[in-house]
């Protein structure tokens, strides 16, 4: 047995002998001395092997980065001079009097010290890249909040049930993955992409509170905060209303950051989706960035300037501003790099106003805004931007014209780039905690390409209370009694009340154009559960990934998970998803319309 983990060795162990067991993390030959940092999950310690005892000091001579070793040895003071204030184990050192190779390992691919290595590389060899202290710290907080979660939950008396991975699809809307069935010819499984019907039938079925931390699949476009394969921290009540659920989940949420990171959220500001996406053009507002958008629609419909009128014409049109602080000083490149930065969302262009004089409101050569636009806009209109921006000498003020839905993303895009880039030095970031509830969002959101109405959230979310008729008379009016969870810009947390009266769901499903056959034929076993006394009931799922990898402060969910997908859904480390023998195709039914060696040929 091991006396102590190699990293936590100090002061106690003065004049002791240990047993330590570890990977050679450095080798290091100092004049006859032969250093060894020796490594485990808890960390680094220095063990001394001499040149005086002969056998150890030949086996240390043999060791390589990462061989496996047990040493036996005795624990000093280091010498003055060199003791390691940033090592738990920095005021001693070990004494080698026996060392053993358990393993040696062939080279690795990488030094275990190098920062820079690309992403293949580390999922490739993520078993390596997982020895690394910042991958072994990442899980080990992974752990801890989850352990706190369960914790909290269990206080409350939430219950974890598990539920299937070989079900139905479920209606979170991206695509499924499925799994072919031996048994029954032609027929496949969907994996989960959550387990919301499940948790509603446990709502049925009389448990009250349930939650469990489990994996969902989303055959989806993959970005640096999605996995194919993810965690949900999910759970259901029932019998609460919106603000008890979000009170009980801001409880956890706060809970959970004070005592693995000691970060003390406080109170959840809450925000409607309206007010989300009027000053911000998102649902998921990072409110670090303090910028906020103007909106200039209505002064934009009595204006000549095509650009900005054709859009505040428009049924779905939007004009917005968006003043910088010191934005003044912007060179022409950097400009036309934010033009094109907002061309990637689909914004035609961007217009601005350098604000250098602002006594000098003019839309002629003495004036004293610098712009392209604005001998096309009335002195009116200026005034009124300048008034509405609040803006000062040295600000610029952009402005986005488009679909709203263009400007919102392209204009959103812009405020968090630029409050990331500029803002601390410009007094527009606040490098702090900034969580909020999105709540009311819409029951419905216009599909235009397939014209057609679609769930906001999922089909069983409730329409909020006197909203129900609004569901066919005015569908997108109808709010639902959805609220998202927001962290620094990211969505962390979704839920809903949901609907457990047939006569409401039947409602949603025509205002979605979903057939009674269809609803029967997709949904039918939840349909007829809540026919049997199904509770008022709701809940929310987190992603625990998410919540990690922004404690974390990790640029991607795909550092807090031990053996992550890539941005291709693929492992690296198993070569997955890989081809199969023609007899496991066969027992399934499945005859490939493309075969891997027709495909190599193409
Ligand atoms: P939703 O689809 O909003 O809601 O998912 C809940 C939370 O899961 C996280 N998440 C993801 N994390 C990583 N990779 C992904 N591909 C991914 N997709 C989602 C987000 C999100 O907030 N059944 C409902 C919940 C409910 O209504 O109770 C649901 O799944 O953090
Ligand atoms: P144009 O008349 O197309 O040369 O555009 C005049 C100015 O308006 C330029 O600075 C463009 O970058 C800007 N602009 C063009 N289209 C848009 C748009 N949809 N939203 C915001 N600015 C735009």
């Amino acid at each position: 047995m091991r006396t102590e983990y190699c990293g936590l060795v100090d002061t106690r162990f003065l004049g002791q002998t240990v047993t330590l067991y570890g990977w050679s993390h450095r080798r290091r030959d100092h004049g006859g001395v032969v250093f060894i940092d020796l490594r485990d999950r808890e960390g680094l310690v220095q063990v001394v092997c001499d040149p005086d005892n002969a056998a150890t000091f030949a086996v240390a001579e043999t060791v390589r980065n990462e061989f496996v070793l047990k040493i036996v040895g005795r624990v000093r003071p280091r010498p003055e001079g060199t003791v390691n204030p940033n090592l738990v184990s920095g005021a001693i050192e070990v004494i080698a009097d026996e060392i053993e190779v358990l393993n040696p390992s062939v080279t690795p691919p990488f030094l275990m010290d190098d920062d820079n290595l690309s992403e293949n590389t580390r999922l490739t060899y993520r078993v390596l890249d997982l020895r690394r202290p910042a991958m072994q710290k990442n899980l080990r907080l992974r752990y801890r909040v989850a352990m706190l979660i369960r914790n909290y939950l269990d206080a409350q008396g939430f219950i974890d049930v598990e539920t299937p991975m070989l079900t139905r699809s479920t209606p979170e809307g991206a695509r499924d993955y499925l799994v072919p069935s031996r048994v029954h010819d032609g027929q496949f499984f969907a994996l989960p992409q959550s387990p919301q019907l499940f948790k509603q039938l446990l709502m049925v079925a009389g448990f009250d509170r349930y939650y469990q931390i489990t994996k969902c699949f989303r055959d989806e476009d993959l970005r640096a905060d999605r996995q194919p394969e993810f965690t949900q921290i999910d759970l259901e009540t029932s019998f609460l209303t919106e603000n008890q659920i979000m009170d009980i989940t801001e409880g956890m949420a706060r809970h959970t950051f004070k005592e693995s990171i000691g970060v003390d959220l406080g109170e959840f500001p809450r925000m409607s989706y309206q007010d989300a996406m009027y000053y911000y053009g998102s649902d998921k507002p990072d409110l670090r960035v303090t910028l906020k958008f103007t909106e200039l629609t209505d002064l934009m419909k009595t204006e000549e300037f095509k650009v900005f009128r054709g859009a505040a014409d428009m049924h779905n049109g939007r004009v917005v501003a968006l003043r910088v602080p010191n934005g003044a000083s912007l060179s022409r490149k950097e400009i036309d790099d934010y033009t094109q930065f907002v061309g990637i969302y689909g914004a035609k262009g961007l217009a601005y106003i350098k604000v250098n004089d602002k006594t000098k409101i003019t839309n002629d050569e003495s004036s004293g805004l610098q712009s392209p636009i604005v001998k096309f806009l009335s002195v009116n209109a200026l005034n009124e931007i300048m008034a509405r921006t609040e803006a000062q000498d040295g600000d610029i003020i952009f402005f986005g014209a488009d679909k709203a839905k263009v400007v919102n993303e392209a204009i959103g895009a812009l405020r968090i780039k630029i409050g990331h880039e500029r803002g601390e030095a410009n007094g527009y970031f606040v490098k702090e905690w900034r969580p909020l509830w999105v709540l009311d969002f819409p029951m419905f959101e216009y599909d235009e390409e397939d014209d057609r109405w679609t769930a906001c959230h999922h089909p069983f979310t409730s329409p909020k209370d006197g909203h129900e008729d609004l569901m066919t008379s005015n569908p997108g009016a109808c709010l639902a009694k959805a609220y998202d969870m927001v962290l620094n810009g990211w969505e962390i947390g979704g839920g809903s009340v949901r609907i457990h009266k047939a006569d409401v769901q039947k409602k949603v499903f025509d205002a979605l154009k979903i057939t009674p056959e269809e609803a029967q034929n997709k949904f039918g076993f939840l349909l007829d559960n809540l026919q049997f006394g199904a509770p008022p009931h709701g809940g929310l799922a987190f992603g625990l990934d998410r919540l990690v990898t922004l404690m974390t402060g990790a640029e991607s969910i795909r550092d807090v998970i031990a053996f992550p997908k890539t941005q291709r859904a693929q492992c690296l480390l198993t070569s997955a998803p890989n081809s199969v023998d023609d007899k496991q195709l066969r027992e399934l039914h499945i005859k490939l319309r493309n075969p891997p060696q027709l495909a190599a040929a193409e």
